[in-house]
């Protein structure tokens, strides 16, 4: 077993602490599920670009970003692996911008998890991160989706078309100083 990393945020019920070696099988458990991959372009992912992902996340992932990735989401109760959510870095239309991205086990959906996650990811953003907005990417047919992006504050901005896929893209921006 790895030693156990630094954790990069915490909510009521969930931790989000860094990828470790042991967390490619349980990894590879959600992408190989269509239902939690429904909305994916790509579907679900093989063993091998599971594996290919993982080490991409343990070798710090985007060397431009690196207070910004994917993380492992640990359900406090159990201890258990239960998703991975973070905030992604993106050029959309010739601006950065921070998505958050939330992919939770399916049986532990519709419990507010996915809800508590994008909030604590949105004050992370914007708290520790000092982020002046951030984004979410939705299939537009994806309703789970959608409802917790907009129970962390986020509203419909506009449809795009990004990585050959169409989509809508949701947006909050940073309170502004005092409000
Ligand atoms: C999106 C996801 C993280 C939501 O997680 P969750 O823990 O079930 O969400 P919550 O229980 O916090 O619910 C948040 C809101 O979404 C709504 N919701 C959840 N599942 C829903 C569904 N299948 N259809 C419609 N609304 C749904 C909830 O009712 C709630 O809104 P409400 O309080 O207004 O009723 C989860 O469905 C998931 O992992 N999906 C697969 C991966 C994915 O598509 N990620 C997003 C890519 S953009």
């Amino acid at each position: 077993m790895s030693p156990r990393p630094a954790v990069i945020l915490e909510t009521g019920r969930l931790i989000l602490r860094p990828f470790l070696p042991e967390d490619l099988g349980p990894l590879f458990a959600l992408y190989d599920d269509p239902e939690v991959r429904r909305y994916f372009p790509g579907g679900t992912l093989t063993y091998e670009q599971t594996q290919e992902e993982l080490d991409w996340f343990l070798q710090g992932g985007d060397p431009d970003h690196p207070r910004l990735g994917l993380w492992a989401t640990i359900h406090k109760e159990s201890g258990r692996f239960i998703g991975r959510c973070g905030l992604i870095p993106w050029a959309i239309e010739g601006r950065d911008e921070v998505e958050i991205a939330y992919l939770l086990d399916r049986a532990h959906w519709r419990q507010g998890l996915g809800a508590e996650i994008a909030q604590a990811l949105v004050h992370h953003g914007f708290e520790a991160l000092r982020l002046p907005r951030l984004i979410a990417l939705i299939d537009p047919a994806n309703r789970a989706s959608i409802a917790t992006a907009e129970k962390a504050g986020l509203r419909l901005e506009r449809h795009i078309e990004h990585e050959g896929s169409a989509c809508a893209l949701y947006a909050i921006r940073a309170p502004s100083p005092g409000s």
